[in-house]
């Protein structure tokens, strides 16, 4: 059955989706100056790296569609502000001086980008699964090329974040957190993680 949808959307997901990656790759650069921990320093560094993968893979969506990587949308420019409001709260925590401060900011700033750009990738997930015609061929190769790391990016980092904040309130943390131990990939994995700490304390 041919299933209708509202392509202006699509282009509009596709839109914040980019603006996205890219915000993201501003964000861990600047999370990476804040990072202290030497495990989480190598793990930005590796999302840095992906996330400049994510950025090039939806330029290649972008080429295969016909779509113009700069066009403007309204919600694209709020995209935009979110992203360089983020880079920003991470400047202003590393120039207060704190350095495990900044390290807390920089991981609540990089679990608010990531939110995001999960979101976004999952709802490509869902065109590519529920739409029909040759576009969603193209967003499925794409949606497989980068979900996996999108699941890394938010749920190990969240993990990373929960954990640095308990060290810092004084208390036995896991660090590296559950979630990166476990390897997880889900959002049920990421609660089996954390409601397994305490035994891994
Ligand atoms: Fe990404």
């Amino acid at each position: 059955m041919q299933r209708k949808f509202n392509i202006e959307q699509v282009h509009e997901l596709l839109y914040q989706a980019l603006e996205t990656e890219r915000g993201g790759i501003k964000i861990y650069t600047t999370a990476l100056k804040a990072a202290v921990n030497p495990d989480l320093k190598k793990e930005w560094g590796e999302y840095l790296d992906e996330t400049r993968t994510h950025e090039k893979v939806l330029t290649g969506v972008f080429e295969e569609l016909g779509l113009d990587t700069e066009t403007k949308t309204p919600g694209r420019d709020v995209v935009a502000h979110l992203g360089a409001s983020l880079v920003k709260a991470i400047e202003m925590a590393l120039a207060a001086g704190d350095a495990a401060g900044a390290q807390l900011v920089a991981g609540e700033c990089v679990v608010l980008a990531e939110t995001k750009d999960h979101q976004n990738w999952e709802l490509i997930g869902h065109v590519a699964k529920n739409a029909s015609g040759d576009m969603p061929k193209v967003l499925k190769k794409a949606f497989d090329a980068v979900e996996k790391d999108e699941d890394h990016h938010l749920y190990h980092t969240t993990g990373w974040t929960r954990e640095l904040w308990i060290e810092s309130l004084g208390f036995p943390a896991v660090l590296p957190p559950p979630e990166e131990v476990k390897d997880v990939e889900t959002a049920i994995g990421a609660a089996r993680a954390e409601k397994a700490r305490e035994q891994m304390l």
